[in-house]
């Protein structure tokens, strides 16, 4: 069977949806987590796009060992110059540069002739090679371009030294026929293309960025690019826990392998869902919390005669376990300890400390802790971050009754360390709580979205709360958990703040330095 190469793009292509705002500590956590899954090339970022994106393709490369860690870059020198201060301490580095080629990108956004971009393409590539051995050239806009004037830039790139072509569906408007079609025609075209690897990477507007990587694969791709969740710029990019299972799940037709470790797949979607505060559709393929759920009688019926009558993906194949109830109150520090290592956390003891304490602190309320609630406590601690001082919510509380106001009063640290204190009232608890947190923080706050879920199952469940808002005009979200959902929804919307503050603090660092 042909194997081909999964590039994970989470952290840049997914990063670029609408609201999400990844800390260095969360992409580093979630790089980790793809390493785990077997990805054989995750780009980490845009490293020349902002002071931290930089900071974390840095310590990307610098950490993860058994993947290709890769950045974007613009065809542009200080683009790939700053790229390689990033990522030269990859095992292999390697970068990724891309290009418009279709007519509306070159005339409007460009504004270049075909001659020039092939030139400026040329060069690019040429200059990329002087620091990197592995360069991938990409088509912006490929599907949309005219193939002859693709062969005919590619056949260029690949003579200044590419080592693999992309050939993007950047709109997502390509069918799965018409893509694979692009992928057939630069393969008999382009002399020399067997030189290099050849990958797709696909949006999916129109619902059929899975499709279309197939059709790409079976057309000559070597490699496919694709987020976990399918998060990504407007509709998303191609699954890419989806598109390992089907061509698993139906290697009878495909002849296709991947070196993705499918246990793994659960605890990378939560993961990536848990940090970028994306929630995962229920009734999504593979991932979603219907996906192993059978609800009518007859189905629950045949599946309890022979599971092979409903389901074609087992549960297990994909790493999701019955989240088992794992700890109790009583549990030391000892099996806690040790129940963090079997999950595979490497924390220092200062933080299993933490850990440990908020872990006593839930199991006095909740009287079984489960494996969702351990992950969502142990990368809490795990993604800590520096010690810049923010706001810390200090305490919460809230009047409510179906015949009066509900009024929230509440008291924070500010970031100069001081005790503020603060009452309003709202139309709803949460509003109560949103409106006197406005009050306390320095800036200007807008609301933009609000959503509460549970973590796992029962009613003692940990509550998550995802705000997204914006904080002096920049667009932040804030998440937290708590076993209360009003306590969690506080935390959320002081870590949007938070995060924006760091955020300021880290560019006027870098302006300063
Ligand atoms: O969709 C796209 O064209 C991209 C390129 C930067 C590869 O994401
Ligand atoms: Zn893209």
């Amino acid at each position: 069977m042909q194997k081909i190469d999964v590039f994970d793009t989470t952290l840049r292509d997914g990063e670029q949806s609408a609201g999400i705002n990844l800390n260095t500590s969360e992409k580093l956590e979630i790089a980790k987590q793809l390493e785990k899954l077997g990805v054989d090339v995750m780009e980490a970022g845009f490293p020349a796009s902002s002071q931290g994106d930089f900071e974390a393709v840095k310590k990307i490369a610098q950490t993860v060992q058994s993947s290709i860690v890769t950045g974007l870059a613009r065809a542009v020198k200080s683009d790939i110059d700053t790229s390689w201060d990033a990522l030269k301490y990859g095992a292999e580095p390697h970068l990724h540069i891309f290009l418009a080629t279709s007519p509306i990108h070159m005339t409007h956004k460009l504004k270049k002739t075909p001659d020039q971009v092939v030139e400026i393409a040329v060069e690019s590539v040429k200059h990329a090679k002087k620091h990197f051995p592995l360069v991938q050239w990409s088509a912006e806009d490929a599907f949309r371009s005219d193939p002859d004037f693709l062969v005919r830039i590619v056949e260029k790139v690949i003579q200044a030294g590419a080592t693999t072509i992309n050939l993007p569906d950047t709109v997502g408007y390509a069918t799965p026929a018409e893509y694979g079609a692009m992928f057939n025609y630069l393969k008999n075209n382009v002399k020399s293309i067997d030189k290099v690897k050849l990958s797709a990477h696909c949006h999916n507007d129109l619902g059929m960025a899975v499709a279309n990587s197939i059709a790409a694969i079976q057309n000559g791709a070597d490699q496919v690019e694709a987020t976990i969740n399918g998060i990504g710029e407007r509709a998303g990019n191609a699954a890419l826990e989806e598109l390992a299972v089907a061509l698993h799940i139906r290697k009878d037709v495909y002849q296709y392998e991947t070196g993705i470790h499918f246990q793994e797949i659960k605890r990378t979607s939560q993961l990536v869902s848990q940090l970028t505060g994306m929630a995962i559709q229920a009734n999504k393929a593979v991932v979603g919390k219907n996906a192993f759920a059978h609800e009518s009688g007859i189905h629950q019926d045949g599946m309890l005669k022979d599971r092979s009558t409903y389901e074609i993906i087992t549960p297990e194949l994909i790493g999701e376990t019955s989240n088992q109830l794992v700890l109790g109150k009583h549990s030391g520090r000892h099996a806690f300890k040790n129940k963090a290592v079997e999950l595979g956390f490497d924390l220092t003891d200062e933080k299993i400390n933490d850990a440990f304490k908020a872990f006593k602190a839930l199991a006095d309320k909740k009287k079984q802790i489960s494996e969702d609630d351990l992950y969502v406590i142990l990368t809490d601690q795990q993604i800590q971050e520096d010690d810049t001082p923010v706001y810390e919510l200090k305490s919460v509380q809230v009047q409510y009754g179906n015949g009066s106001i509900p009024t929230a009063s509440v008291s924070v640290k500010n970031p100069e360390g001081e005790l503020l204190q603060e009452a309003s009232t709202g139309s709803g608890s949460v509003e109560a709580i949103c409106n006197t947190l406005e009050r306390l923080v320095k800036g200007k706050v807008h609301l933009l979205d609000y959503r509460v879920t549970s973590i796992g199952k029962g009613r003692d469940a940990l509550g998550e709360a995802v705000v997204n808002l914006t904080y002096n005009g920049k667009s932040s979200t804030g998440r937290d958990v708590a076993q209360d959902v009003l306590e969690a929804s506080a935390k959320a919307y002081l870590n949007a703040i938070n995060r924006q503050i760091v955020n300021e603090r880290n560019r006027s660092f870098a302006k300063s330095v």
